[in-house]
């Protein structure tokens, strides 16, 4: 695929608790970067609120696409096309961005390119980068989100076939589980890491789950070993050690996802080592993966692990390259999955 024609996309990204909005060139350098969280609405709730977030979107958009562009000092008319999520994710939020964008597009006569939520994920490794750094490939991507947890063999640009997946539980989303299980707010993860600091990551063993397929993963198991605990110790009504439950509950979940992704990488050869997503700004998760030497491995910038919109911006470049445009009639898609290669 030919690398050098320039592009400037206008992105924008409302698949579940964030509405955002983000001028990307050539997939690497960032313009302007807009998100507005809807955290503060959905901690009442302990987690995201599908009618409250969609609702939250329609108010939010078009000030952030327009904080957006004035942050770049530029206009539509500056941009090559207008790439937006339209899957996977919560239908309502998908909605919002899919038809803002749509609205954007046909007002000012430009392309529009739906973008899948992971393969953003994917890119935002790419973001403020040199144009050609990550280029030798097969690289071997880690996702992990609060929606998905998935090893993906990334043989080119846009090229992925997916190894493995979890059979229940996102990683995001057992951190988010178990942190409701231990008392603290939506999200759970952010908020159990900071307390795991603070505990003995040997104090309990939990189990992770072996499963027949090498490169899938399972967390329900962990989450309802943790839920035993808790019951175990609230019988006996002694205080609740919940560092230490945090800290084990961490380390174990890391170790799953640490083993299986070096064992892929050693597998199929990979020149380099992507871990990307929501839990990918963990930091026992990047502690972990530093003592690797013998691959590369690269994680986003903090800002762009979480939802974003230049993570879209991004992957739209190569989308962009391959005249993947999208017609102007398309359905959100809830349930996308990343492309086979
Ligand atoms: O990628 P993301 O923003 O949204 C999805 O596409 O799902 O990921 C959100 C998930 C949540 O489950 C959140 O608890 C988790 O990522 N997360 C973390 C951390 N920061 C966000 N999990 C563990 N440690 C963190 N520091
Ligand atoms: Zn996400």
């Amino acid at each position: 695929m030919e690398n050098n024609s320039f592009t400037r996309i206008l992105a924008i990204e409302s698949s579940c608790d964030e509405t955002a909005a983000a001028i990307v060139e050539n997939g690497t350098q960032l313009l302007s970067s807009v998100v507005a969280s809807q955290i503060d609405i959905h901690e009442r709730y302990g987690g995201v609120f599908p009618e409250v977030a969609s609702r939250q979107h329609v108010l939010s958009i078009l000030p952030v696409v327009k904080k957006c562009l004035a942050g770049a000092h530029m206009s539509l008319k500056d941009m090559n096309a207008i790439a937006v999520t339209s899957g996977p994710g919560l239908a309502g939020s998908l909605v919002v961005g899919l038809n803002t964008a749509k609205g954007l597009a046909i007002g000012a006569n430009k392309p529009l390119i739906g973008i899948n939520h992971l393969e953003g994920h994917i890119y935002s490794a790419w973001i403020g980068k040199e144009a050609d750094s990550l280029s030798d490939f097969p690289l071997l991507i880690l996702l992990v989100s609060g929606g998905h947890t998935e090893l993906i063999l990334m043989k080119d640009h846009l090229q992925f076939e997916r190894l493995g997946r979890t059979k229940d539980d996102a990683a995001g989303e057992a951190f988010d589980k178990t942190a409701r299980l231990i008392g603290l707010g939506y999200p759970g993860g952010p908020k159990l890491e900071i307390l795991a600091m603070e505990g003995d990551e040997n104090a309990f063993k939990f189990p992770i789950a072996k499963l027949d397929e090498e490169f899938d993963f399972s967390f329900s198991g962990l989450k309802t070993s943790v839920l035993r605990v808790v019951k175990d110790i609230e019988k006996k009504q002694a205080d609740l050690p919940v560092a230490d439950i945090a800290a084990s509950f961490q380390k174990a979940v890391v170790n799953s996802l640490f083993e299986k992704t070096i064992l892929a990488a050693q597998r199929f050869q990979v020149k380099g080592i992507i871990v990307t997503g929501g839990v990918s700004a963990n930091k026992a998760l990047r502690e972990r993966f530093d003592t690797v030497d013998n691959f590369q491995v690269v994680f986003p910038a903090f800002e762009f692990c979480t939802d974003n919109a230049a993570m879209i911006g991004a992957a739209a470049h190569y989308r962009y390259l391959q005249g993947a445009f999208t017609n102007l009639d398309i359905d959100v898609q809830p349930n996308w999955e990343i492309r086979a290669a």
